[in-house]
């Protein structure tokens, strides 16, 4: 399988932890096209360029349209471990040392692709990146918050086998007129299951996503939750409680959640005390990948090297790993 190569920065980068990434986001066009031609799938593009050329949006749902849409090339358990081991070779080039990774198992259920193969073909990419990429991982599992909860209910009985494997569940896809107390009954049940839990909230949606995510699903971490700002004692509880954030700049521009980078409220967030980490979203689509963001931002905002530490101490803080593994990355960070 030709993958691509990966795009290594020119400078030495910062151990990091990646914590916002969705796996499927991470389907660059070449691959997208030679899992196609592997599995006779026509895509309604001629070529990589064309493809590339869609790549524009105006907001969550236009980009989510294609990203579903283009999915349909990943039908077998190879597929979904080609798919995860691209990511993890681009991932090392990025100082990414340890990552926690999304996959949406009704986008693929949905096409008749069963969720063992979906998390078999990514297990075996996962269990093999220390030994091949020198990175460790966890797995997370989101709902499909535009589907029904009665949906997130049947997935999360039919992942019941597969547990071990995974560390978490989530809830992504379009979030206004979608809110996280849609899905209470199923977060309990995962919590009962011993998984941590995190949700995209106040990307698109409103401040009060993010306190329903805290107080109905009890989430160890926001996703994005870039719009807490416009409500002060949600940053104050938020800041008290230490719930981190995996804020998603690149993401954040591409999808015109702010109109500009320069304008991103990352900084006005870490002088609120907030614990911000830095990642990736969908890489493959929003135009870079952990150090590609922590570059970007950097440059757009102005950012010093002691707040870039911050913000890759902060990635490891806000993971899920165990107090060693950590100990032992923060110390990697320090003496950088
Ligand atoms: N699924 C993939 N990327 C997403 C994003 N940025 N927001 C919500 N759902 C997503
Ligand atoms: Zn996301």
């Amino acid at each position: 399988m030709p993958s691509n190569s990966p795009s290594a920065p020119a400078h030495r980068p910062l151990p990091k932890a990646e914590l916002h990434l969705h796996i499927e986001g991470t389907l660059e066009p070449g691959l997208a096209f030679a899992l196609a031609e592997r599995n006779g799938v026509t895509l309604p593009y001629a070529t990589e360029d064309d493809l590339r050329r869609a790549y524009s949006f105006s907001d969550l749902q236009s980009f989510l349209n294609l990203y579903y849409a283009l999915m349909a090339v990943l039908r077998t358990e190879d597929d979904f471990a080609d798919l995860a081991d691209a990511y993890l070779a681009r991932a090392k080039e990025q100082g990414v040392r340890h990552a926690e990774i999304f996959f949406d198992p009704q986008a693929h259920t949905a096409r008749g692709v069963p969720i063992g193969t979906v998390v078999r073909g990514l297990s075996r990419a996962l269990d093999a990146a220390e030994e091949n990429h020198g990175i460790t991982t966890r797995l997370i599992m989101c709902f499909l918050r535009d589907e029904s909860a009665d949906s997130a209910l049947e997935t999360f009985e039919a992942a019941r086998p597969y547990l071990d494997r995974i560390t978490a569940v989530g809830l992504d896809s379009a979030e206004v007129g979608h809110p996280p107390s849609k899905f209470r009954e199923v977060y309990e049940l995962a919590r009962q299951a011993g998984l941590k839990c995190v949700a995209h909230a106040g990307e698109e949606g409103p401040a009060a996503y993010v306190w329903e995510a805290l107080d109905l699903l009890g989430v160890d971490r926001i996703d994005h939750g870039v719009r807490c700002l416009e409500d002060e004692r949600l940053v104050a509880r938020l800041v008290a409680d230490r719930v981190p954030l995996t804020v998603c700049p690149l993401s954040n521009v591409r999808l015109r959640v702010v109109d500009d980078l320069a304008d991103h409220p990352l900084p006005a967030m870490l002088d609120a005390g907030l614990l911000v980490t830095v990642n990736s979203d969908d890489p493959a689509y929003f135009g870079g990948y952990a150090d590609d963001n922590f570059t970007a931002v950097r440059d757009a905002l102005g950012l010093d090297e002691e707040t870039l530490r911050t913000l890759a101490r902060n990635s490891f803080l806000a993971s899920f790993l165990d107090e060693e593994t950590r100990a032992a990355y923060l110390k990697e960070l320090d003496t950088f």
